[in-house]
């Protein structure tokens, strides 16, 4: 899928630090092997996860939708050397894909899978950590509301949560879409709470599909 001007995204790419072994040979076995691959975050959008990690050095990250793998890892190489990922996905096939590329990394000790509904494994995983440091939300859509809800009150003040995917192709600026689609809605709703939440600072950054960031005050 492509979210901005050709040219200008591999312009972007170009002038970009390259990703890991690792992270190329998941990019490309999922783009071959994996049903509907533009869910990957990919390289440009890896980096910045990446970059954002690295700056906070997190030591409890929660990553909502696995998928094969990409996010995790990406969080992963700002990790504390006692830090973890914990990584939900419902899909146990793409989260068999993703321990393989796990185990082929250096972060193959730091990175916990948890196959299930992320909203039940959130509320068990909430109970065994002290807070979280970052959390990566890019599952169901219309369940944002909800992840934000069941994860705000253990995000650390200066913790920050990242959103994925809230341009929805650009469809939150849709009337007819907006009036039609009931995930759009949600997005815009949840683009709408974040704003008027006076427990975080939010920017939506109109990276890739649209990146919700919201810093916990
Ligand atoms: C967009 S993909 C995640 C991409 C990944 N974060 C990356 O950066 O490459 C969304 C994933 O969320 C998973 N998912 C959807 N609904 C879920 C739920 N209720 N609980 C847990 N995982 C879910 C899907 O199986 C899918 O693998």
């Amino acid at each position: 899928m492509e979210f901005i001007d050709k040219a200008i995204q591999q312009y972007a790419e170009a002038h970009t630090k390259k990703e890991s072994n690792v992270l190329n040979q998941l990019n490309r076995y999922t783009h071959t092997s994996v049903l509907k691959p533009r869910m990957l975050s990919g390289h440009l959008q890896g980096r910045f996860i990446s970059m954002m990690s690295c700056l906070m050095k997190p030591k409890y990250v929660l990553d909502i939708g696995t998928y094969t793998g990409y996010s995790a890892l990406c969080l992963a190489e700002g990790l504390t050397i006692d830090g973890i990922v914990h990584t939900i996905d419902i899909n146990e096939e793409v989260m068999s894909t993703a321990e393989k590329f796990f185990s082929e990394s250096p972060f193959h000790n730091q990175i916990k899978p948890h196959v299930g509904d992320a909203l039940s494994i959130i509320e068990q995983i909430n109970k065994t950590i002290e807070h979280w440091d970052i959390i990566w939300m890019d599952a169901e859509k219309s369940e944002y509301p909800a992840y934000y809800e069941a994860v705000i009150e253990k995000l650390r003040p200066g913790g920050l949560i990242m959103a994925d995917n809230v341009l929805w192709s650009g469809k939150v600026v849709n009337a007819s879409e907006l009036a039609k689609d009931q995930d759009t809605a949600i997005l815009d709703a949840f683009n709408k709470q974040l704003l008027e939440d006076s427990r975080v600072e939010n920017l939506l950054l109109p990276v890739r599909d649209g990146i919700m960031m919201a810093r916990k005050l």
